[in-house]
């Protein structure tokens, strides 16, 4: 089975989601930058190597995140032979990682992370997405899973959720009901991968293999 490491930073209910689906991938590590990040237990309590690496004990963003790619390459096990099965070289699936990449990271990596983001992008990447969302007054709003590259929020959209914004929506509401949306998104896109119906050529272009089943990439509004 095709191996996966999963960055958190907080609460990880989306990886909890994603070890719940059942995925045909063999969960190597959840590594985090927080100490008492939340989903450390859930990856704890299903038997999967846990590892804390604090981005405080080094010198600058480039240091850590070298040593957490060589981290991460470790738990992968696989060589640096860049034309074997995109699969084979696993998947870095980021699920609330609360760090921005250097460039060597992201090139590191391309065609091989994914990330989740709170909004339908390309609108509001960054932070605070939900109340952003609000102050515009979007009627549709939503989550997208992607592709990491090194433009925060801004590699190729894999697959997308749409909620309705209601009228009496705060940030709380709107949050939970996109939350329960991620929750579906992830793990359909991480199986879609470890299926080979979502290839990723070795360009980090991807590719939904077969007739496409519109569900695998785009979740219709829903309340
Ligand atoms: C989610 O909203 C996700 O979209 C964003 O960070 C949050 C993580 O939540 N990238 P959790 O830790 O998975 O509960």
């Amino acid at each position: 089975m095709p191996r996966v490491v999963v960055l958190i930073s907080g609460r990880g209910s989306n990886l909890s989601a994603l070890l719940e689906a059942n995925l045909p991938v063999h969960f190597a590590a959840v590594m985090s930058n927080k100490a008492g990040a939340g989903g450390l237990l859930a990856a704890e309590q299903a038997g999967i190597p846990t590892e804390v690496i604090n981005h405080k004990d080094f010198e600058g963003r480039e240091a850590f995140d070298r040593f957490l790619a060589q981290r991460i390459d470790h738990y992968l096990d696989v060589s640096g032979d860049v034309s074997i099965d995109a699969r084979k070289r696993g998947l870095v699936v980021l699920a609330g990682f609360m760090r921005i990449f250097s460039p060597h990271f992201t090139k590191h990596f391309a065609g091989r992370m994914m990330n989740i983001h709170p909004s339908l992008l390309p609108a509001f990447t960054g932070l605070h997405t939900h109340q952003r969302a609000l102050d515009e007054g979007v009627k549709i709003h939503g989550c997208s899973v992607h592709l990491v590259t090194a433009e925060l929020d801004h590699g190729p959209i894999l697959a997308q959720a749409a909620v309705p914004v209601l009228i009496n929506d705060d940030e709380n509401t709107l949050a939970a009901r996109v939350l329960r949306q991620e929750h579906q998104l992830y793990p359909r896109v991480v199986r879609a991968w470890a299926e080979g119906k979502l290839r990723i050529d070795e360009n980090a272009v991807p590719h939904w293999e077969g007739p496409q089943d519109p569900n695998l990439s785009l979740q219709n509004p829903a309340p």
